[in-house]
């Protein structure tokens, strides 16, 4: 049963935290594109954006959440922020979480993940779970992990991740590692869900099924693959520097996917990813 509440665009995670269950993503985006972007997305009413240091934009981040809170008199405790730990970093992880939040300008993470499986990620994740006992972080989760490696850390883990964050979309639905995860409680969170910056976007957005579903809901093919995505029971944080872009992939709750359409969109899954790693 999908667990999204849709009037309140949020799910209740399994740390007891409340998450919007559609966001910005600021992957590529320079410090200003990211800070234009969180801003414009915080204006329309998007609540959860995402971040990572690797994107080296979490000042840009910080800066435009601090402009919409003093504009749009929105409270910090509204906005979702996610951000994740690099590799590199987790043999350092305490330090890092420090100072990542004075990077972000911030007194707490809402949520942050072990950016991917790598050597050090479980003494990483331990530094996770003893941020949230020192409520600098409300909940935790992993990001490019699939079974062996979920395996590996649940043995060592005390929290149960509350989030995978990992390439899903139409072409590449996550099921086994999805199945694998519902028990934990953890909610699927798709990077790529529109298939990114490369070609998958213009496959995705031009298949068939996705254009005659956009006419006969009178919507963009990017909005019907969004509704997909959350009827799925799929966190979406669609990227973009583009504010009309960013207002349209918002715009996905006037409209719903019949059953019988969820099924032919499901039945697109080839297993297909768009990134490199
Ligand atoms: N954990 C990980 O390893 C990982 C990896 C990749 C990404 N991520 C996260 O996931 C987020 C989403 O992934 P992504 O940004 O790479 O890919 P994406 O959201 O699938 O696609 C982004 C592309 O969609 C376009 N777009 C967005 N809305 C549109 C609309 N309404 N109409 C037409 N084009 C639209 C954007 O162009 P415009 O800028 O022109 O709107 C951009 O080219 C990232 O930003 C990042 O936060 C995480």
């Amino acid at each position: 049963m999908n667990p999204f509440d849709f009037n309140t665009k949020t799910v209740l995670l399994n740390s007891g935290h409340k998450m919007p269950i559609i966001g910005i993503g600021t992957y590529t985006l320079s410090t200003t594109q990211a800070e234009e972007s969180v801003y414009n997305a915080l204006k329309v009413g998007i609540r959860l954006i995402d971040t990572a240091d690797i994107y080296g934009n979490e000042r840009g981040v910080g800066e435009g959440i601090r402009r919409a809170i003093q504009d749009f008199e929105i409270k910090r405790e509204e906005i979702f922020i996610t951000t994740k730990l690099w590799t590199s970093d987790f043999y350092r992880a305490d330090e890092e979480i420090d100072e990542r939040l004075q990077r972000l300008g911030l007194n707490y993470i809402d949520l942050l993940l072990l950016h991917h499986s790598a050597p050090n990620d479980e003494h990483a994740y331990q530094a996770m779970e003893r941020g949230v006992a020192a409520g600098k972080i409300c909940s935790i989760g992993i990001s490019n992990f699939y079974e062996s490696d979920i395996n590996r850390l649940m043995n060592i883990a005390t929290i149960k991740p509350a989030i995978i964050q990992n390439e899903t979309h139409l072409y590449n639905q996550s099921r086994s590692v999805k199945s694998y995860v519902a028990p934990l409680g953890t909610i699927m969170e798709s990077w790529f869900p529109l298939g990114g910056r490369g070609n998958g976007i213009s496959t995705l957005s031009q298949n068939e099924i996705v254009t005659s579903l956009a006419t006969a809901h009178g919507k963009s093919p990017y909005q019907v693959i969004l509704r997909w995505q959350l009827q799925a029971g799929n966190i979406a944080i669609p990227g973009s520097r583009n504010s009309i872009h960013i207002q349209e992939d918002f715009n996905i709750f006037d409209f719903e996917l019949a059953e019988s359409e969820m099924q032919r969109l499901n039945a697109l899954d080839r297993r297909q990813r768009f990134a490199s790693y």
